[in-house]
């Protein structure tokens, strides 16, 4: 599958292993949640555009590199797209946030929007949209229809869980748009849900079930 990134690092899995568990308590899987979305930041944000900046170190002057946090745009769709985004912001402190609310028709299973709030200039950003679980694929795509009419730089999505129909609907719809992943499950169930996947991400996230 090309334009798809598997995050296979073993901190990442073995995080992910530990979250699937139906046991797992809120307070454990919101926890092993944000440690995950700051692993994948770091994956993520790989290529972001750096600069050179003069720093005097104590010994002499040199030019060293910095990014430049403010020109990355990290958009959250709601409400579970939360759970990722504040990792990432942990690591990532100086981006700005975005947040797009979209729900699923739980007949039609297709996206809803109901919120749409970003950052001024995005012609000039580079954009990472992040939610939990990529699995009909209708919200994701949604969510990148819209931000494509404001011509953002660069978009990137990144998901913990996916499963191949995700991907498929994502890429025939946004083939330029690179998708990261922690894992890609077996199937999609008739319900929408990600098997064996981890439940409803969100409910699991907030304590909300
Ligand atoms: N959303 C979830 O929270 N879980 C799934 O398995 C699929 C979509």
């Amino acid at each position: 599958m090309s334009n798809v990134h598997l995050l296979d690092h073993p901190l990442v899995q073995h995080k992910l292993t530990l979250m699937r568990r139906k046991d797992a308590s809120t307070n454990s899987f919101r926890r092993l949640l944000n440690e995950i979305s700051m692993l994948m930041a770091y994956e993520v944000t790989r290529d972001m555009p750096m600069q050179d900046i003069e720093v005097e170190t104590p010994l002499e002057t040199m030019q060293a590199k910095v990014i430049d946090g403010k020109k990355l745009v990290l958009v959250s769709i709601l409400r579970a797209g939360t759970g990722i985004l504040d990792g990432m912001l942990t690591v990532v402190p100086g981006a700005r946030v975005g947040h797009i609310g979209l729900y699923r028709d739980p007949k039609t299973l297709t996206a809803v929007e109901y919120y749409f709030k970003m950052p001024g200039e995005m012609e000039n950003r580079d954009v990472i949209v992040v939610d939990p679980m990529l699995a009909t694929g209708n919200s994701a795509v949604a969510a990148v229809e819209r931000l494509k009419e404001l011509n953002p730089k660069s978009i990137k999505f990144v998901c913990l869980l996916t499963c191949p129909e995700g991907i498929a609907t994502m890429q025939k719809a946004h083939p330029d748009v690179p998708i990261y992943t922690a894992a890609i499950d077996r199937e999609l169930n008739s319900h929408g849900y990600i098997l064996p996947g981890l439940g409803d991400a969100g409910d699991r996230i907030f304590g909300t079930k």
